[in-house]
């Protein structure tokens, strides 16, 4: 297989949003590598059915990473030995979420304050893993300061992950400020293992000043490519040609419509009709007219006049 990790353009995990249907979807607008949402190793080993669900793909999703999170070295193998018989191409362990929820267990971000216990992890993981498939753990620059973060990285490369995934904000950030790309131009430097440089590409423009001024080996889009999943081929065209096409506004209200219909397929259409509207700000963000539409969506829970709503929308911009 090509390697995962020169030159490609990952779809980053992105609990709520990226399940199957939506890596799909991606994958057919060139996006290179995908991972599933975070899944629990606590839940796995008790068996929990809805977990086991977010470790579904199809082929046609592949080259696919499963994501877990825990806070034990012993439990996050004994997940990964379950997600094992999904037999994906990558294993990755979340060492970055920074939600509450996640972080008071001492899962995600949190691991960032114990770097004995990073150590085990990889090393463990590494072991259940075997050589089968590659293991990749997503970071953040610390907990509230980079200060350990070349410790950090030191330690997952030699025990032996085959890259690492680098969100370049820390956990104190959240979501808020500006990445520190320069971090990842310095991590780049300090390792032989791929980087995978993650944070704030919104545009193509972003992806190629990503990789020119980090030199990382890959990239990663992740709100960047919610309800914008031409994100990926226009990149490539731009890293190619240095342009890329624009999407039309009735474009964009055609694919929430194929969306819809392909979750409703696999999920049913009521389960399907929220998810979805999670989507629909995302979509049609800057459409002219469109805040009105979105009420629309919001307040229906009928399928039919949810169909209408977005195909009398449609028409109306391409009368326009
Ligand atoms: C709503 C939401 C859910 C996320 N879920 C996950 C997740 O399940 N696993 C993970 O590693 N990161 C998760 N992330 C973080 C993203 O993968 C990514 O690292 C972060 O958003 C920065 O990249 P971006 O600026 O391209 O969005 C999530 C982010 C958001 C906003």
């Amino acid at each position: 297989m090509d390697s995962i990790f020169s030159n490609k353009i990952w779809l980053a995990p992105i609990a709520g949003y990226t399940n199957s249907v939506y890596r799909k979807i991606c994958k057919s607008f060139d996006a290179d590598v995908v991972i599933s949402e975070m899944i629990s190793a606590d839940a796995l080993i008790h068996r929990n059915q809805k977990t086991k669900i977010l470790a579904e793909f199809d082929e046609a999703e592949r080259p696919i990473g499963l994501q877990i999170f825990g806070n034990d070295a012993k439990k996050i193998a004994e997940g990964i030995k379950i997600l094992r018989d999904f037999q994906p191409d990558f294993i990755d362990i979340n060492m970055g979420c920074p939600i509450k929820k996640i972080v008071k267990n001492g899962s995600g971000a949190a691991l960032l304050k114990d770097l004995s216990k990073i150590k085990k992890i990889v090393s463990s993981a590494i072991k259940v893993i075997d050589n089968k498939f590659a293991l990749t753990i997503k970071i953040r620059s610390g907990w509230n300061s980079d200060e350990n973060l070349f410790e950090i990285v030191k330690i997952i490369e030699s025990e032996g992950a085959s890259g690492i995934i680098f969100h370049s904000r820390t956990r104190l950030q959240m979501f808020a400020g500006k990445c520190n790309w320069n971090l990842i131009k310095k991590v780049k430097q300090k390792t032989k293992i791929p980087i995978i440089g993650n944070g704030d590409i919104k545009i193509p423009e972003d992806a190629k000043k990503m990789f020119e001024q980090t030199n990382c080996d890959s990239i990663m889009i992740g709100r960047g490519a919610i309800g914008n999943p031409w994100i990926f081929s226009q990149i490539k065209n731009y890293l190619q040609n240095n342009s890329y096409n624009q999407i039309l506004d009735s474009e964009k209200i055609e694919m929430i419509l194929l969306h819809f219909q392909k979750m409703s397929e696999k999920y049913g259409s009521k389960t399907s009709l929220k998810s979805i509207r999670k989507f629909v700000p995302y979509y049609t963000k800057g459409i002219c007219g469109a805040s009105k539409l979105r009420q629309m969506c919001n307040q229906t829970d009928d399928e039919e006049k949810f169909i209408k709503n977005l195909l009398d929308f449609k028409k109306h911009l391409e009368n326009e």
